[in-house]
């Protein structure tokens, strides 16, 4: 195969990107997402503070452009994000527990129906964990009105709300065993001897060189895997350039592919430069839309 997306196909996975909405209009943009992947998720287009930037009036417009561009064309769409601390609205960090939580569900439940069939994993809690050495949870609206056990509400909400949609957990510096990625592992084994709905854990896989890819990223992926859950691979960006990117990518892609529960690779955007790391070019294709050594590594090893 000659593209990323019919690749990763013949595999069984799907390869996905990170879409903004106001560069789908930017005629090369669309033509290398059109022709590499399969799957995209929205960059920041279904966030909190994109869909209900006031209490109850949901604006889904933006959103609904990316949804249709990818399904006029048969591409995917991951669902990012539902719970999340990050671009949340001031009202809600103001609320009451009382009313924080029928606002939380009511969120989950309407953005769900509103995309209910359209969209075939949701990330319904994103980085609700510490980075570091306590395995702790990170403090938030959520966290600290409602307590360790908003995680769990969220998720069955979501899968009261669209019981088709796959329900992940997705969180950063979780590639490798670490202590964080640990306390992720206690949640989710809980969740599945409890029988709370989770179907998926995505790792985001945002490295450079202070976080590399772990060694031990296949093996924690694989373990996630073992408690009964798929494992999606769904925010990579590797800073750098050349061949020790290229190696880097193609690790993550044999890790992936070496996993059965892994279904998907996403990218954290088209080209170097809409990156969110500004400075850098961590991604598959120049900011010309070239084709990069990583490009050529990430579909020879898929
Ligand atoms: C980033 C977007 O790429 C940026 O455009 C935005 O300004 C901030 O958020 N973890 C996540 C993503 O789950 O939603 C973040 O996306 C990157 C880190």
């Amino acid at each position: 195969a000659s593209t990323l997306g019919e690749s990763a196909s013949a595999k069984g996975r799907y390869f996905g990107t990170a879409v903004a909405a106001n560069h789908l209009g930017e005629a090369p943009y669309a033509a290398t997402l059109n022709t590499e992947f399969n799957s995209v998720t929205p960059e920041n287009e279904m966030k909190w503070d994109a869909l209900e930037a006031s209490r109850g009036s949901f604006t889904y417009g933006t959103a609904d452009r990316i949804v249709s561009h990818a399904q006029s064309r048969g591409m995917k769409v991951r669902g990012h994000t539902l719970v999340w601390h990050s671009q949340l609205p001031g009202w809600v960090g103001s609320l009451g527990a009382g009313d924080l939580r029928t606002a939380m569900n009511n969120h989950i439940t309407q953005v769900m129906r509103h995309y209910q069939g359209k969209i075939h994993s949701w990330d319904v809690v994103n980085e609700a964990f510490q980075d570091g050495s306590s395995g702790a949870r990170r403090s938030s609206p959520f966290q600290d009105k409602l307590g360790n056990g908003f995680i769990e509400e969220a998720f069955r909400t979501a899968r009261a709300a669209d019981p088709a949609a796959k329900l992940c957990y997705n969180d950063y510096n979780t590639d490798g065993v670490n202590a964080k990625s640990n306390a992720v592992y206690a949640m989710v084994k809980d969740f599945k001897q409890r029988g709370v709905p989770i179907d998926c854990v995505g790792f985001q896989s945002h490295f450079n060189s202070q976080s590399p890819v772990p060694a031990d990223y296949r093996q924690n992926l694989q373990r996630f895997a073992d408690l009964g859950v798929d494992v999606q691979i769904t925010e990579l960006d590797i800073e750098g350039s050349g061949a020790a990117q290229a190696s880097s990518y193609a690790n993550v892609v044999q890790a992936c592919l070496a996993v059965t529960r892994c279904t998907g690779i996403t990218v954290w955007g088209v080209t170097d430069k809409y990156s969110w790391r500004a400075s850098g070019t961590p991604l598959l294709f120049d900011g010309d839309y070239n084709k990069k050594p990583a490009y050529a590594s990430t579909l020879a090893a898929l």
